[in-house]
């Protein structure tokens, strides 16, 4: 064996996705093929820490790529922020005889992700698994179309009541900071604005949409918006517009958590299998402390340290598009 790894530890930590199944199936079944023991990890880093460790076998992950969440459940570790936490971590490792970690995960996995294979020099590949689409290197994360999709059905019912009251609507969705949910539910929704962080720090985006005279021709309006401190999300924005312009019934909705769950799309299922599959391809290979990530429908490798920090931007045309649309 060239390569030298002979059993992986797997987990899913931060957010869970939908697609996060997908994955572990896909890992699980490619290293076994590859004559590689997979040890399943429960509760993302907690688990490492505990030491919540599960040998898998192929039967494992039988009937799980339809299911949302993640069987090997999830969770915010603040102990393996700490030195303390991440040598208990790989005290576990070598106990176990892991050689090598793939991650499932977004933003805060990576960031321990890279500590520990700094400090421990621990092989690890992550795979990104967030409805936030806000890694960079990747055109998409694992559960955001399912996300997406999710949404629009909801604004899609929204849109019935908000026509028969004629209302205006704010919708707050999910993203952490990025406004990649919000400006594409907004155009697949036929919404008629986004209210976006990225665009915020440039205009004033509710004196826009008046200005814009977004009601003009119509008698309800749907504008979706990026939960943020930097939009002031729904409720912000429905307060302000009640103070400013009394003359619109204005309501909120905050899709919340129902974003993160259900069955993943085909696109989610398919690129979370190809991940998979590349991601011990590329242990194989000797790549150390990479994200895998799909551009333009090829399988690339993005250090770990690039996808973190650098800045994934949305595409601002799309609001122009929003708003030609929008008359
Ligand atoms: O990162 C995924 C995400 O769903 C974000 O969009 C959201 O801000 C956050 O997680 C919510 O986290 P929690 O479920 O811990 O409240």
């Amino acid at each position: 064996m060239v390569h030298g790894i002979r059993c992986i530890g797997l987990l899913t930590s931060g957010g869970d996705a939908p697609g996060m199944n997908a994955a572990i199936r896909s890992v699980t079944r490619a290293a076994i093929f590859n004559n590689i023991r997979v040890k399943a990890i429960y509760r993302g880093y907690k688990g490492l820490i505990t030491g919540e460790i599960k040998e898998f076998q192929t039967q494992n992950v039988s009937n799980i790529i339809q299911q949302g969440g993640t069987i090997l459940k999830s969770a915010r570790c603040a102990e393996f922020r700490t030195p303390e936490g991440r040598q208990l971590a790989y005290e576990n490792l070598v106990r176990e005889e892991i050689d090598a970690l793939v991650v499932i995960g977004g933003d805060g996995t990576f960031t321990g992700a890279r500590l520990f294979s700094q400090e421990y020099n621990v092989p690890i590949v992550g795979l990104p698994g967030t409805i936030d689409n806000d890694l960079f290197g990747t055109d998409s994360t694992i559960g955001y179309d399912t996300a997406l999709n999710t949404i629009i059905d909801a604004v899609d019912k929204i849109r019935d009541t908000a026509s028969s009251h004629e209302r205006l609507f704010f919708i707050e969705v999910m993203g952490r900071d990025a406004g990649f949910l919000a400006l594409n539910s907004a155009l697949a929704s036929g919404a008629e604005a986004a209210i976006i962080p990225e665009r915020e720090t440039k205009v004033d985006q509710l004196e826009e949409l008046i200005r814009n005279g977004f009601r003009k021709s119509k008698n309800s309006s749907i504008v979706i918006v990026s939960e943020s401190e930097v939009t002031g999300g729904a409720n912000g924005l429905a307060e302000r517009m009640r103070r400013e312009h009394p003359e619109y019934d204005v309501r909120v909705s905050i899709l919340g958590h129902i974003q993160r769950g259900g069955s993943p799309t085909a696109y989610d299922r398919i690129i979370a299998s190809r991940m998979g599959v590349a991601a011990i391809d590329a242990l194989m290979d000797g790549l150390r402390n990479i994200m895998i990530g799909i551009v333009n429908n090829e399988i690339v490798h993005v250090p770990l340290a690039k996808a973190i920090k650098d800045d994934k931007p949305v595409n601002e045309q799309l609001l122009g598009v929003l708003q030609i649309l929008s008359i």
